[in-house]
């Protein structure tokens, strides 16, 4: 698919873009430009395009305002010591997206068609991509909503997806301090054959009210258990979540059709199985992990997603008590991970999966 570029008469001057990736507040600030590629019905995908970047004029119909037929993605562009430009495993985000538009009944984007938009925005807005350091990168953030002007409970007959970019620097601002996690007794975010494997929005409200609850309980991020018997971890409101045993084996949540197949996740899990550590995924309950801690046989716990790499968790708060020390000291294997995951990402380490993709 060709894309035809319109490029903005008003991009932000290089000192002013130069002073902000300095020291970039994660998802704040947006590129000159974005892509935009039209669904209709009749004639599928047409009208690829860079346009400058700027509001989506929309009519208070629109179906993805009523019926929040949305999906998203979140990936990052690199930029290596010799100035090139990578993205990670994109035709993996580029599945999943078209998994997530099956579930949510929009139309599915090909895979090459999302490797190429994202080359196509990075054609443009390449002096976007913050230099490597301190973890800065450019984050993309696909999306794809219902865009047609109608009241009425169907699938839309036009669509629209986008990509929009921003320079960011380290999600959690604390470095590797582990972060402490808020557990969700009260809600959950998704049930089974719901949409909790797709990326949508929906699961991301529902999981706002417990986030909430977390932040005022000086937890970052919200841990949901299984809808139906609240008994099961599942993942955290947007990282997945790993528990390191004594012993050396590795354990996480098996993918059972609720939660995110995370593209960090999958990453991880090939890293640990080169190092030839057992990992096993499966169902892990709250208790086994409420009695690993206690016991000592869980020595580390982190969490894991495109935003916040590998983050190291400190305790588990809820209002039945806590589980686990406040401030451990993060990890060993949490940190050696995140050095290789990221090494690999910033070209410092041999790239051994072909995971890296040039996109200048
Ligand atoms: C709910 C949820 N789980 C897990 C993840 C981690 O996925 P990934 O590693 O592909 O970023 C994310 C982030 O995208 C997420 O939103």
């Amino acid at each position: 698919m060709e894309f035809k570029i319109i490029k903005s008469d008003h991009p932000m001057p290089d000192a002013q873009r130069e002073a902000l990736l300095e020291n970039p507040a994660f998802g704040v600030n947006f590129t000159d430009h974005q892509v935009i590629i039209e669904w209709t019905r009749e004639d599928g995908w047409k009208n690829a395009r860079v346009e400058p970047y700027g509001p989506i004029m929309m009519d208070p119909s629109s179906a993805v305002l009523h019926y929040g037929q949305e999906i998203f993605e979140g990936i990052k562009a690199y930029r290596h010591q010799d100035g090139s430009i990578h993205t990670f495993r994109p035709e993996s985000n580029g599945a999943r997206m078209q998994k997530s538009a099956h579930r949510m009944a929009l139309p599915e984007l090909p895979i090459d068609v999302f490797v190429e938009s994202l080359r196509a925005l990075i054609s443009v807005d390449g002096a976007w991509v913050p230099k490597p350091v301190n973890e800065k990168t450019l984050y993309f953030r696909p999306f794809e909503i219902a865009a047609e002007n109608f009241l009425g409970v169907r699938a839309a007959h036009r669509a629209e997806y986008r990509v929009i970019a921003s320079p960011v620097g380290p999600y959690f601002t604390g470095g590797l301090k582990p972060v402490s996690i808020w557990i969700a007794l009260d809600s959950a975010r998704a049930g089974r054959y719901g949409t909790g494997e797709a990326k949508t929005g929906g699961n991301y409200a529902a999981s706002l009210l417990a986030q909430g609850e977390g932040y005022e309980n000086g937890c970052s991020q919200v841990l949901f258990l299984d809808a139906e018997t609240h008994t099961y971890i599942e993942e955290l409101g947007g990282m997945n979540v790993f528990f390191v045993y004594k012993d050396g084996h590795v354990v996480t949540p098996s993918l059972d059709g609720t939660i995110l197949r995370g593209i960090t996740r999958d990453s991880i899990i090939q890293l640990l199985k080169d190092r030839n550590i057992k990992v096993e995924e499966r169902a892990v309950t709250l208790d086994e992990i409420r009695e690993g801690y206690n016991s000592g046989e869980i020595i580390e716990v982190f969490a894991c997603g495109t935003a916040a790499v590998i983050t190291p968790v400190g305790q588990f708060k809820s209002k039945e008590g806590s589980i686990g020390p406040e401030n451990p000291e993060p990890g060993a294997l949490t940190a050696s991970l995140r050095e290789e995951l990221t090494g690999i990402q910033y070209g410092l380490i041999e790239d051994r999966h072909n995971w890296l993709v040039k996109l200048s």
